[in-house]
């Protein structure tokens, strides 16, 4: 379904990302992994279009996406949810999720002035999908909620909320499970296997606890220094001397393990 292909990406004198190179495949769920400043975001930042890389290029859905912005790439069905959960902490809940509805021909200002009735119909089905997303996350009960006042756990679903909300076929979770209670977690975790098993959704998720990733992705690529080290099970990877070499001396991995 994508193809991050030879990218690379520095910042003036640090390269976040060098000759890297891998494939998101349809239907599946794909892990992304690597110690502290391995470039996993910055990969994500250049998926998504949120950062243009120096060289290399996106190809999603055999489309060459690299010089597309970001909300092009969305309307395509890419969606992705943050490291740190970007929510209106003044709006509800609800609303969080209805100002996330993915624009199909909404975009177009001309269309809420000289169909204002569209708008009105199409609001009211942002509505409707909101209240099933939150339903399905089983957040309901906090649909009237400001966003802001919602535990760390909880803004995690509401962030996966609102990447749904685009209807995406691809969605990218940065450590959607980082700093969330383990009950919450397993939850986090069922919702992506359900998304991916009955509906189809692609994923590809940054996680750093080792145990949710093997539960969840048949494939795992391992990033370090900004390249791809190797890519396999999580049990290969889990064994491979060099995957250990790279995370021996401290790193989140060896809190959770
Ligand atoms: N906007 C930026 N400006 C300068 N350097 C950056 C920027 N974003 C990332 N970096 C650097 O690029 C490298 C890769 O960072 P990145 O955030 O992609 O790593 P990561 O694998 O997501 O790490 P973590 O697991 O800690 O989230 C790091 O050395 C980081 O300091
Ligand atoms: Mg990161």
């Amino acid at each position: 379904m994508l193809r991050f292909d030879n990218i690379t990406k520095s910042f003036g004198g640090v390269t976040a990302v060098e000759q890297c190179s891998f494939e998101i495949p349809s239907a599946g769920i794909t892990g992304l992994i690597g110690p502290n400043g391995a470039g996993k975001t910055t990969a994500f930042n250049v998926i998504a279009g949120h950062l243009q890389p120096d060289s290399g290029r996106i190809i999603f859905d055999g489309h060459n996406v690299t010089q597309l912005p970001a909300w092009r790439r969305q309307a395509m069905g890419l969606s992705r949810t943050f490291q740190l959960p970007h929510e209106f902490g003044r709006l509800s809940v609800l609303d969080n999720l209805v100002v996330a509805a993915g624009n199909r021909d909404g975009e177009k200002l001309i269309n809420a002035i000289f169909f204002p009735d569209r708008g009105r119909s199409r609001e009211h089905e942002a509505r409707q999908q909101a209240l099933k997303t939150l339903e399905f996350l089983e957040i309901d009960s906090l649909a009237g909620e400001l966003a802001g006042n919602l535990s760390g756990g909880q803004k995690k679903l509401l962030e996966l909320g609102r990447a749904l909300m685009q209807r995406p076929r691809l969605i990218l979770l940065d450590e959607i499970g980082a700093g969330v209670n383990r009950t919450l977690l397993g939850k986090i975790a069922e919702k992506i296997l359900a998304l991916n098993a009955s509906e189809g959704y692609t994923f590809c998720l940054i996680e750093h606890d080792l145990d949710t990733v093997s539960r969840l992705c048949s494939n795992v690529h391992v990033m370090a220094q900004g390249r791809l080290l190797t890519s396999g099970s999580v049990e290969d990877v889990r064994n491979d001397e060099r995957v250990i070499d790279v995370y021996f001396g401290g790193g989140k991995y060896q809190e959770t393990a």
